[in-house]
C-alpha cells in the first residue's frame, strides 16, 4: 500500500510488551510504570489477527520488538504464529540479547531471520552506566545467535557524547571479528529529556569524522542487511560493516520510510517522531476488522518526523517499540 508521499508501506514493527529487564537512558523514563496496566497489552491472538489483517494487505516485513520482547513467555509461539502467516516474508526481532542464550535455538526455529542486538558498549562499567545491567549475559546471547544460525545478526549502538564515546572504536573491532554489521544510531528524543539535551547528542557526521584518523570508510551501496534506514560503509582495513543511522541529521531521511508501528497496548503509530496514533485495539475488541485501521495508519503517515521541532516525547520509546 501507498501512503500519500507515495512511499510503499510493508514493514510492520510490533511491540510485545513494554515492560524492559533494563533500563536504557534513551528509551526508558525513571521510574517507568507504564506496564502496570497489563490488560492492555494485546494477546497473541490479537497480535496474530492483526498480522493476517496486514499480510492481507500486502505487509511483507515484520519485527518482534519491546520493551524486551524475550520477557513475553508466549514470545517463540508468537513468531511462530506470525511466520505461518501466508504473505510473511520475512520475520525479525530485535532484543537486549540478555535472555537470548536460552532461546536462540527456538526463535530460530520458530522462523526469526533476524536479530537486531543493542549494544552500546564494550566495556562493562559504560555498559552498566547506559542499561543499568550486566554485559556478559549479552555476550552470551550474541554466542548463542551465532551457534543458532540466524540468516541476519545486527549490532545496534545509540551515539551518546559523554557517555559512550570511548566505546565505538572497541564496538567496531568487535564487530569486525564476529563478522556482524553494526549500527551507529542517533539519538531521538524518546525519552528522558535532560538524557536528550544538545550535550548529548553526537551527529553520524561527527562520528565521520572522527573514525576518519582511523581507517577508510567505503561506501557499500548494494548492501541492505535489514529493512532499516542505514547506509552502509566498509571500515578499511578491518572490514567491518558500519551502518549510519542518522535519523536527525541525514538529509531526506523520511524518504524512504516503509513502516507502521504498533505498540504493546495496541496503537498502532504512523511515525516514531510525531504524536499521532490509532486505535487498533479497540477495534479490534469491538470486533471491528483491522484493516480499516492499518488504512487510516497508512493514509495519516506524515511526510517527516517533528524532532528537530522540539518534539517532546509523551509516549517513551519502551512503549512505542524499538
Ligand atoms: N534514540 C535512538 N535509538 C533508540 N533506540 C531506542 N531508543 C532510542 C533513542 N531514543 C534503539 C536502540 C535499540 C533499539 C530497540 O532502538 O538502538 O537497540
Ligand atoms: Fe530495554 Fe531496549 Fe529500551 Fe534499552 S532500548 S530500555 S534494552 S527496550
Amino acid at each position: 500500500m501507498k501512503d500519500p508521499f507515495n512511499r510503499s508501506i510493508d514493514y510492520l514493527r510490533i511491540s510485545v510488551t513494554d515492560r524492559c529487564n533494563e533500563k536504557c537512558l534513551y528509551c526508558m523514563p525513571e521510574g517507568y510504570k507504564g506496564w502496570a496496566q497489563r490488560s492492555d497489552h494485546m494477546s497473541a491472538e490479537e497480535i496474530l489477527r492483526t498480522v493476517r489483517a496486514a499480510a492481507d494487505l500486502g505487509f511483507k516485513k515484520f519485527r518482534v520488538t519491546g520493551g524486551e520482547p524475550l520477557l513475553r513467555k508466549d514470545i517463540v509461539e508468537i513468531c511462530r504464529r506470525i511466520w505461518e502467516v501466508p504473505g510473511v516474508r520475512t520475520l525479525g526481532l530485535s532484543t537486549n540479547a540478555t535472555f537470548l542464550a536460552p532461546l536462540a535455538r527456538d526463535l530460530k526455529q520458530a522462523g526469526v531471520r533476524s536479530v537486531n542486538i543493542s549494544l552500546d558498549a564494550m566495556d562493562p562499567a559504560v555498559y552498566r552506566r547506559i542499561t543499568g545491567g550486566g554485559i556478559e549475559s549479552v555476550f552470551a546471547g550474541i554466542s548463542a545467535a551465532f551457534s543458532a544460525g540466524f540468516e541476519v545478526i545486527k549490532l545496534n549502538c545509540v551515539l551518546i557524547r559523554n557517555v559512550n564515546e570511548t566505546e565505538y572504536l572497541p564496538l567496531i573491532r568487535f564487530a569486525a571479528e564476529i563478522g556482524a554489521p553494526l549500527r551507529f544510531i542517533e539519538l531521538m528524543p524518546l525519552s528522558r529529556t535532560d538524557v536528550l539535551s544538545e550535550q548529548n547528542f553526537l551527529s553520524i557526521g561527527e562520528l565521520r569524522r572522527r573514525l576518519a584518523s582511523h581507517g577508510e570508510m567505503r561506501e557499500l551501496p548494494d548492501y541492505r542487511p535489514g529493512n532499516g534506514p542505514a547506509r552502509y560503509f566498509s571500515f578499511e582495513p578491518s572490514g567491518a560493516r558500519i551502518g549510519l543511522i542518522g535519523a536527525l541529521t541525514a538529509p531526506h531521511f523520511c524518504e524512504s520510510c516503509n513502516k507502521l508501528r504498533l505498540t504493546a497496548d495496541g496503537k498502532l503509530r504512523p511515525c516514531l517522531g510525531r504524536h499521532g496514533e490509532i486505535d487498533l485495539l479497540g477495534r479490534l475488541r469491538t470486533g471491528e476488522d483491522p484493516a480499516a485501521a492499518i488504512r487510516m495508519a497508512i493514509a495519516n503517515k506524515p511526510e517527516d518526523h517533528e524532532f528537530l521541532q522540539s518534539y517532546q516525547p509523551e509516549r517513551p520509546m519502551t512503549a512505542i517499540g524499538g
